[in-house]
């Protein structure tokens, strides 16, 4: 069994790779089916985003939400979207910057997303919840905003000033989301979940500066 795995990056896989090592050492071979399993269910959890993000066809749920368990669940899910949403866009505000630099600073926060992406993923299965692109209707309205706004014409460089405006109203849709997470998890005890939601928290916030001083640059 190859112990290169990265735990640190993807805590599933660490998870996965534990399991798979104590399964071996003890040799209960029993161990390794439920190993197989929890790969299979991951396989098709990616499947499902994947088919989602290929053909923009996003599940809406109307899950009842009655107590504060419901309530993360349901803002965690809302997360997840929109980071889904926001690798896409990262790619078009990189594409649309005319400064190397804040084109540098939108593909250093993609790599980052990535990174969300994957930790929001191990916060639903510390809590037994299997995580979808659902709907955001949040950063939906950004996206829209930023149609609305390029169908007045403006000029490349209106453009990329425009995109460090709208870069920052995304990160604060996400530090908010985040903070407000956070204080659900603490509350349900949710210990696996604030450490990897803080992670992402402190991601966006450095972004959200990085973009601030970039504004006064350019
Ligand atoms: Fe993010
Ligand atoms: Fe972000």
């Amino acid at each position: 069994m190859g112990g290169n795995v990265n735990r640190r990056a993807d805590p599933f896989a660490g998870q996965l790779f534990t399991a798979a090592v104590a399964a071996e050492k003890s040799k209960m071979s029993d161990i390794l089916p439920e190993v197989m399993a929890m790969a299979q269910t991951r396989t098709a959890a990616r499947k499902r985003v994947h088919t989602a993000r290929r053909t923009g066809r996003r599940k809406s749920n109307n899950e009842k939400i009655a107590s504060r368990e419901d309530l993360f669940k349901h803002e965690l899910k809302d997360i997840y979207t929109a980071e889904h949403l926001l690798m896409e866009a990262l790619k078009k505000l990189e594409s649309e910057s005319t400064n190397p630099e804040l084109a540098r600073a939108f593909a250093k926060h993609r790599e980052e997303t990535a990174g969300h992406i994957e930790r929001l993923e191990a916060v639903g299965e510390s809590i037994g919840e299997e995580l979808e692109v659902e709907e955001c209707p949040g950063i939906e309205g950004l996206l829209e905003e930023k149609k609305t706004f390029m169908a007045h014409k403006p000029t490349k460089e209106i453009v990329q000033v425009f995109n460090i405006g709208a870069g920052q109203k995304s990160e604060r849709y996400e530090i908010t989301s985040y903070e407000g997470l956070i204080e659900l998890a603490e509350k349900l005890g949710f210990s696996v979940a604030v450490a990897d939601l803080s992670a992402n928290l402190a991601e966006e916030e450095a972004a959200l500066k990085t973009l601030k001083t970039l504004g006064q640059k350019i």
